[in-house]
């Protein structure tokens, strides 16, 4: 099928590439000039594991091309993509301005039937206004003098890809949501992931927004929640760690998304739990628990920070060094990241940073200053009176602790993700402060 992406960022670009890599003909559309170019020279201005690769064979087979003309793009496809950035408000509503603009594109080029489909994020009823637009900016005459207008069909399809696995859940997905209005756009949206062989939720336009809002917003509570647990071990004396793997098991729950740390970052939970509270206000309804969520997980940085603060006792002129940077592991992405805040609040009190990731330095270096980024990690142990893990990265859980230590003048650790070996880092004479780990239990 011809499919366009508007957007070639982290959800457009992989949901290009893979939709390439299972038989699609896809135009990968974006308004960042740079970013075309690099693309059709088969380069990733992200880092995403194996979308590379992908890349590069789908540029040279033709089975995915790049324009910077959503019109160009558009015309070419009978399938249209939305995948351009969603931004917060001030007020924590979503910014919806990016959207607008490719309906009105679309309309405006539009000569033949075309399904335009939601993947960014989006409140419930935007569907509504997407097709509003496209009606008030249609031709209102084709190219013949006909006072025909083609049809059009409006549907949501949310990703659920996360970044650093995006690939691998493209092509593995627990489930495919599909909102739709009418049978055409469902057989054209069944037809296309027809080889993923996958589960297919079929549902209408407002019902498939929800089921995305309502699905990031219950795995970010299900952090907060177990930050909230590892608050109470801390001064119980229980161990967060097994309370979460006790709880786990228990299939109505499940082990994942009970990860105790410094709370929940990335350019999706933050932001949909933010756009989900203005959508309940403006509908009548009090979103109660989810507006606690988002305060557990602001108060989770700052508790991290005051910890610090209390074990370390005097913080100014201390040399602080930081592993990890990035909101998560594999991936660059800097976007709404704890480390930010985590680092804003130390330098305030004096500290000096020498920070390194493994991904996320050309990032971080746009977004934060004064700090010294280090080109790895033993670099930025130098001489360090503390060291913080912030972003779970396999190569810290293989580091040379033994060097480590041997590097630092004091052999402190404050693991914000409960990733390190607490006992052999023990045993090498370091003083481990992990999150809600009050006991040894
Ligand atoms: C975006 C949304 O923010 C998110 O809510 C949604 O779930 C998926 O899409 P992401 O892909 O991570 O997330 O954003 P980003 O990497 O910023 O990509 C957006 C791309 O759209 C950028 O490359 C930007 O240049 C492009 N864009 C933006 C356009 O092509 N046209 C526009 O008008 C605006
Ligand atoms: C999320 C959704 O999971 C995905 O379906 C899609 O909608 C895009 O948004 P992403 O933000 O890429 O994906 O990463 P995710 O793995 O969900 O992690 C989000 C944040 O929660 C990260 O900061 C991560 O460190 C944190 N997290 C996750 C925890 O603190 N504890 C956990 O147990 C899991």
């Amino acid at each position: 099928m011809n499919i366009a992406i508007v957007g070639s960022g982290y959800v457009g670009l992989v949901t290009g590439v893979c939709l390439a890599h299972i038989g699609h003909q896809v135009i990968c559309c974006d308004n960042n000039e740079e970013k075309i170019k690099a693309l059709r020279a088969g380069r990733i201005p992200i880092y995403e594991p194996g979308l590379e690769d992908l890349l590069v064979k789908y540029v040279k087979s033709g089975g995915i091309t790049f324009s910077h003309s959503i019109r160009d793009a558009s015309k070419k496809a009978e399938v249209i993509f939305i995948a351009v950035g969603t931004p917060s408000k001030k007020n924590g509503d979503a910014d919806l301005t990016y959207i607008e603009n490719v309906a009105r594109e679309v309309a405006l080029s539009m000569d033949s039937y075309k399904l335009l489909v939601e993947k960014s994020t989006v409140p419930a009823q935007t569907g509504d206004r997407i097709a509003r637009t496209i009606r008030l900016n249609l031709p209102k005459k084709n190219k013949k003098g006909n006072a025909a207008v083609p049809e059009f069909d409006v549907a949501s399809n949310p990703e659920f890809l996360r970044e650093g696995s995006a690939v691998h859940d493209f092509m593995n997905p627990d489930r495919i949501v599909i909102g739709v209005e009418s049978k055409r756009a469902e057989r054209l949206l069944r037809e296309i992931y027809k080889p993923l062989n996958a589960t297919m939720v079929v549902t209408n336009l407002a019902t498939a927004e929800m089921i995305k809002h309502a699905s990031n917003s219950f795995l970010a509570t299900k952090i907060s929640f177990i930050n909230s647990v590892a608050q109470i071990c801390e001064r119980v004396g229980a161990d967060v760690e097994k309370v979460a793997e006790g709880m786990g098991y228990d299939k109505r729950i499940g082990r994942s998304f009970l990860n105790a740390g410094i709370g929940y970052g990335g350019s999706c939970f933050p932001k949909d739990v933010d756009a989900f509270v203005c959508l309940a206000e403006k509908s009548g309804y009090d979103f109660k628990i989810l507006k606690s969520v988002r305060e557990v997980n602001e108060s989770q940085k700052a508790w991290f920070t005051r910890h610090i603060e209390d074990k370390l006792w005097i913080i100014k002129d201390k040399t602080i060094a930081v592993w990890g940077l990035a909101f998560k592991s594999n991936t660059d992405d800097m976007r709404s990241a704890a480390s930010l805040t985590v680092i804003e609040a130390l330098r305030g009190e004096g500290a000096h940073i020498q920070a390194y990731d493994p991904q996320a330095m050309a990032n971080a270096r746009k977004m934060i200053k004064g700090i010294r980024f280090c080109s790895d990690a033993y670099a930025a142990v130098k001489g360090a009176d503390c060291l913080l893990l912030l972003t779970e990265w396999d190569e810290f859980k293989k580091a040379d602790f033994v060097k480590t230590r041997d590097l630092m003048r004091q052999a402190v650790v404050f693991d914000g993700r409960n990733f390190l070996d607490s006992k052999a880092l023990g045993e090498l004479g370091f003083e481990y402060y992990g999150i809600g780990r009050g006991g040894n239990a």
